[in-house]
């Protein structure tokens, strides 16, 4: 029976994970982190209760939620009916640095989610992805109408770069050491190209993505800001970074964009940085399942796919780099680095 036992629980486990998502929404609706965090200490339910947005029906079905939250460790309980963050709650803290409430609001809502749906297999004519069959466009020209989807989605993507960039400056400050230029391709609003203008000043940083997404952003005057398309125009410099962007197109799309990263970069001592997920690095990690899921996301959503160390290796060498280093960092991407 324990083996049986073992399945069973794991069946089990998925047909019951629709839950945790829905918690997690109701935990960020009604700010019970944010709540606890504000009050600087431990917090009694009756303290939770009278500082939520909405009455609790009843304190029984707060208690509860509660012991769910600490079951799956987003909380912590000391002693009974007292609670506390955990060192995972800082991620789901609206006002943190290192925060993913944006990430987790944009999977919330509805562009996203009708997709799911209708499943991986969707296919209208010419379409790469569920999101381009079900809504007759990628989703670049999609945000480009919806304005409301374009903030979401910008700041989800800034909120997981803001974990990203420490983790490659501190695991690869090398790589940055021998450039006096940079350019961010698809770099969104700037976070990432911000990250490397403020730690190596003598960097002159800039970004480019869309007309839309670049419309969007402060005057930052460490970043230069450009608007344009990659797939016909990345501005010269010392080195080409890509963080989340090489995911979202197959490989033909990918070598084409690298093309261009390759004659933008000098021969000799040109880079390309790239941060992406790498699917078989430290397989085993608890990380290695949002690896794999990402993979099925970028399926859906774009029509991409998350990659190998081989396939990482085989589409640079494709587009004419002579060498790739793929190192760890401490994220859920790696930095895939291409020598000119
Ligand atoms: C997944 S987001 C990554 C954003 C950012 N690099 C990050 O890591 O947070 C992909 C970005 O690529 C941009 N993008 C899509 N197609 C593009 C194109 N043809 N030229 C420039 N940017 C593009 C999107 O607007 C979006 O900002």
């Amino acid at each position: 029976m324990g083996e049986e036992l073992n399945d069973l629980a794991l069946v089990w486990g998925h047909i019951v994970a629709f839950l945790d998502s829905a918690v997690l929404k109701w935990v960020l609706d009604l700010g019970i982190a944010d709540i606890i965090q504000r009050r600087g200490g431990p917090t009694t339910l009756s303290q939770l209760s009278s500082s939520l947005p909405v009455p609790a029906r009843n304190s029984d079905n707060l208690r509860r939620l509660m012991r769910y939250l600490v079951h799956l460790r987003l909380l912590s309980s000391q002693g009974e009916d007292l609670y506390w963050l955990t060192s995972a709650t800082k991620f789901i803290l609206s006002g943190e640095a290192k925060s993913l409430v944006p990430f987790a609001r944009l999977t919330q809502q509805g562009d996203y989610n009708n997709c799911l749906e209708l499943g991986p297999l969707l296919e209208e004519k010419g379409s790469k992805s569920t999101f381009e069959a079900l809504n007759g466009e990628d989703m670049w020209s999609y945000a480009a109408k919806h304005a409301e989807f374009n903030k979401l989605f910008n700041e989800a993507m800034a909120s997981d770069a803001r974990i990203v960039m420490p983790a490659l400056i501190d695991g690869c400050r090398d790589i940055f050491q021998g450039i006096t230029s940079m350019v961010d391709i698809g770099g969104g609003t700037g976070t990432a190209s911000r990250a490397i203008a403020k730690a190596f000043p003598h960097i002159k940083c800039s970004v480019l993505d869309l007309p839309h997404v670049i419309e969007t952003i402060p005057n930052y005057p460490e970043v230069e800001q450009v608007a344009g398309d990659m797939f016909s125009f990345v501005p010269h410099n010392d080195a080409v970074m890509m963080t989340k962007i090489l995911h979202d197109w197959d490989d033909e799309d990918c070598v084409k964009i690298l093309k261009r990263c390759k004659e933008a970069i000098p021969e000799k001592g040109g880079k390309v940085v790239i941060v992406d997920i790498v699917m078989d690095i430290e397989e085993g990690h608890s990380i290695t399942h949002t690896r794999y899921a990402f993979d099925v996301i970028m399926m859906i959503y774009t029509g991409g796919k998350e990659r190998s160390e081989e396939e990482w290796r085989k589409l640079l060498s494709s587009a004419g780099f002579s060498r790739c280093e793929i190192t760890v960092i401490n994220a859920l991407q790696s930095a895939i680095v291409g020598y000119g």
